[in-house]
């Protein structure tokens, strides 16, 4: 996927209606509450700063973790409301020509025939700018939103995301690329000899195919996974394009970049056909002090117990429930037990201090799990540099939870993006005219 070395940058939007953002002074300001205003908006400025992803995650639960029914979720709007975002992303495509759309869907709870169709119809009407980022969703509550008693166990969700994704990749093959005559003289629409049946029978899946549309602009969408998992990492090395991951430390990604190439090199692929977004969380101003003083606002606008509610949420556990000087290192077992993002807990574990409690932990959570780089655009387009070299030059960064809209997509575009692109480390327009086109050059 990524050919190029320079610098592919993403924002990730799924947050910015929920997770006390919703009140936040600089949240949707002249723009109706979840109208589409906005989201067109943020393509806009996106496609200014030549921005190559913007991204919807997607979960269909409401968390009843904390405190044991769904009262803190709602009460605070933590990971709530959840709308669809799909509808969106053809209105943004329409109002910004360049930057690529990332959507969010199950392996465990969608189908792939008609994750097949509905990306078809996305390829389409984005004019090639659709990835999907496949995931087996690791949320509490959410199989019985459709129709399961239990979660599924942890790597047999993974079992199945291989299938799902297997059926997905026949189906838009089914339809050979130039299957399609058109021809309005002899009658002709379709050449048959070129549309197959899949006759898929698996474990999870039985789809005859073909998958009755026309070859979209792609083909197929840009696949991107996100798992942090050793089953999540082998998914991405056999499918994915690009991989979102979220790390703590330059070593931790290092490390994991290693893990996803030995995996890539036994699914016989190389690196460089699976990039890595890094997802970091940034807080640009004129000054270190400025950035210091915007960060200082933003922590004081988060209640206190927020950090907690999205632990609980996250981990699966009621922490309300906890003392708060227990340190986090006792709850390892139980939370591994929960079978939920134990990948993401488990370098929490590695990355701080063994000593850390529940309050503690709790407040960093409260402003986002993601690595956070603060300072001048110039100190910031210094550490996105360093990362990018260390880890390869392949892929880049996804702009992480925790942010204003539109003010801060508007200042990183404005202010960091220059920066990159003075130093040639981002594009300064779009070479193609597809996603996955603007990824590899
Ligand atoms: C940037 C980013 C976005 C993600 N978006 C979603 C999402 O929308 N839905 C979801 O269920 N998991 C999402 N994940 C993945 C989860 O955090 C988690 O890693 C995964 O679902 C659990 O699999 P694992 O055990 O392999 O890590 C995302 C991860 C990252 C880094």
């Amino acid at each position: 996927m990524s050919q190029s070395r320079t610098m592919h940058l993403a924002a990730d939007l799924s947050h910015i209606h929920t997770d006390y953002l919703w009140r936040a002074a600089g949240s949707w300001i002249g723009y109706p509450y979840l109208g589409p205003e906005l989201y067109e908006e943020c393509a806009r400025i996106a496609a200014r700063g030549c921005m190559d992803l913007l991204f919807f995650g997607d979960s269909a639960n409401t968390s009843e973790n904390h405190g044991g029914n769904h009262h803190a979720a709602v009460r605070y709007g933590m990971r709530w409301p959840k709308h669809d975002p799909m509808p969106f992303i053809p209105l943004m495509a329409r109002a910004a020509q360049g930057v690529g759309f990332g959507l969010t869907m199950s392996t465990t709870y969608h189908h792939p025939f008609h994750v097949a169709r509905l990306f078809n119809s996305l390829d389409h009407v984005t004019g090639g700018r659709i990835a999907w980022n496949a995931v087996t969703s690791a949320y509490k509550n959410e199989a019985q939103n459709w129709g399961f008693d239990e979660m599924m166990e942890h790597d047999e969700r993974y079992v199945r995301a291989t299938e799902h994704m297997g059926v997905a990749c026949k189906l838009w093959d089914s339809v050979e690329k130039d299957a399609i005559v058109f021809d309005k003289t002899t009658g002709v629409f379709a050449d048959p000899t070129k549309v197959h049946l899949i006759n898929h029978r698996g474990k999870y899946f039985k789809v005859r195919g073909p998958l009755p549309v026309m070859p979209s602009p792609q083909g197929r969408p840009v696949l991107i996974q996100a798992g942090q998992s050793p089953a999540g990492i082998d998914l991405a090395a056999t499918y994915a394009e690009m991989q979102f991951v979220s790390r703590n430390t330059l070593a931790s990604m290092k490390k994991h970049r290693a893990e996803l190439d030995a995996r890539l090199a036994a699914h016989g692929r190389s690196p460089r056909d699976c990039g890595v977004l890094w997802s970091l969380r940034i807080q640009v101003g004129e000054s270190d002090e400025d950035a210091r003083e915007k960060e200082r606002r933003y922590i004081a606008s988060i209640p206190v117990e927020a950090g907690i509610i999205e632990m609980s949420h996250m981990y699966g556990i009621d922490f309300s429930a906890l003392p708060a000087d227990m340190p986090v290192i006792e709850l390892a077992e139980t939370i591994q037990r929960q079978n939920v993002h134990w990948g993401n807990f488990k370098e929490v574990l590695e990355t701080i201090d063994p000593a850390t409690t529940i309050a503690q932990l709790g407040r960093k959570n409260a402003i986002g799990k993601n690595h956070a780089i603060l300072g001048t655009p110039k100190r910031i387009a210094d550490q996105l540099e360093e990362f990018h070299y260390e880890t390869g030059e392949n892929g880049g960064f996804i702009l992480a939870k925790g942010f204003e809209i539109p003010g801060y997509l508007r200042d990183f575009v404005e202010y960091v993006v220059p920066e990159l692109q003075r130093r040639g480390l981002s594009k300064t327009r779009y070479s193609g005219r597809t996603l996955r086109e603007n990824l590899n050059g």
